[in-house]
């Protein structure tokens, strides 16, 4: 069967790999239909990516439909469309045997540590595929990213009548903003890139934004925004480490700060003054739970959560290494690119 694999930063080339074997007890084999493509799967491309390795098929936000069944699997059966949980996990360490699955000691995302989908079939362990019976294959393969969000603002736990502040309008950033919005809190985007904050605007409704230069000017519209008393919950969605290093001036007393975005830099900042005198948390966000899947496909189904705006550029299997290079340009405004998985269907 076809696949794509990374051969090595910036090569992509079409492969022929072995079918996948029959699905062992606790496993389905699975059809990918649509798959998108993140900002990960762009640095595994340029190589600044620091746990990826090579050659490596990629692909983590999958659409799928189940094609056969292992023994013993009850939760899916073949005809069935999911999203895929692409957080593999050891079930042994202390972080599993504590229900913290999204921070396993062993673990490994689809398609960066191991192989993914960008391929026709694979194998998956069936509690990893979470249900739709309305959703198409491009929402489905839209669910991951929104998890990410999901479990960032799940850490921060806004309540209504709070504030809270976003960092960051980038796709992951978008994620966040979906759950701040529907947690019944205030939402304000911080971003230095007017266009990210102009399709925050228009296309999400947000109203509030702040336009950053590094001025001090955001923290007083900050303040007028927020009554002078910051936000309550803020999340750094933008993986800069000036900004994570910036981003507890804006918590309120006694506020709680997420770092959703990851840098390799070291992240430092005043004690005294701020994060013990505001009585600050800091909170560290990785991946997501399985029910954050399952609740973000009941959003969609219910229309709480609008994917109109999310995805902006498709391509097919042929067209997609050709088009990768293009999604890294700022000036094609992507936010998620969906590949379609051969052969051509449509859905
Ligand atoms: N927690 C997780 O499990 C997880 C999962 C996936 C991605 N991530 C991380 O999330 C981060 C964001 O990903 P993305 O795909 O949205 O990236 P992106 O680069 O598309 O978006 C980042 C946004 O932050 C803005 N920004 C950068 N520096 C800024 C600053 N100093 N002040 C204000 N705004 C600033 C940029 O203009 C951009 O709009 C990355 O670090 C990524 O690695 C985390
Ligand atoms: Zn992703
Ligand atoms: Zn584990």
């Amino acid at each position: 069967m076809k696949a794509l694999q990374l051969e090595k930063p910036q090569h992509f080339r079409r492969i022929e790999i072995a079918e996948p074997t029959a699905p062992g007890p606790d496993e389905a084999l699975v059809r990918i239909h649509r798959i998108g493509i993140c900002g990960t799967d762009y640095s595994g491309y340029l190589g600044t990516m620091p746990f990826f390795s090579y050659p490596r098929i990629p692909g983590h936000e999958l659409g799928i439909e189940v094609l056969a069944i292992g023994e013993g699997v009850t939760d899916v059966k073949p005809g069935d469309r999911c999203s895929v949980e692409p957080y593999l996990n050891c079930r042994k360490c202390y972080s599993c045997r504590r229900g913290h699955t999204n921070c396993c000691e062993n673990h490994k995302t689809l398609g960066v540590m191991c192989d993914g989908g960008m391929c026709e079939r694979m194998i998956l362990p069936s509690r990893k595929l979470h249900i739709s019976r309305t959703l198409t294959f491009e929402q489905l393969a839209l669910v991951e990213t929104l998890a990410i969000g999901c479990h960032a603002i799940n850490r921060g736990h806004p309540q209504p009548g709070e504030n809270v502040l976003v960092i960051g309008a980038g796709p992951i950033g978008l994620s966040v903003i979906e759950f701040a919005r529907l947690s019944g809190a205030k939402t304000i985007v911080m971003d230095m890139n007017d266009r990210r904050l102009a399709f925050v605007r228009e296309k999400l409704g947000v109203a509030d934004t702040v336009l950053t230069n590094g001025d001090g000017q955001e923290l007083k519209r900050l303040n007028e925004l927020t009554g002078g008393q910051l936000a309550d919950v803020v999340v750094d969605a933008t993986g800069s480490h000036r900004s994570m290093s910036h981003a507890l001036n804006y918590g309120a007393f006694a506020g709680r700060l997420v770092y959703v975005g990851i840098t390799p830099e070291p992240v430092s900042f005043p004690h005294a003054p701020i994060l013990h005198r505001r009585e600050l948390t800091l909170l560290a966000s990785r991946n997501a739970l399985a029910p954050d899947f399952a609740r973000i496909i009941r959003l969609i189904e219910e229309g709480r959560i609008d994917t109109r705006p999310w995805i902006t550029h498709h391509a097919d299997f042929e067209g997609m290494i050709a088009e990768f290079p293009n999604w890294l340009k700022p000036e094609t405004g992507v936010i998620k690119a969906i590949g379609t998985m051969p052969p051509s269907d449509m859905d």
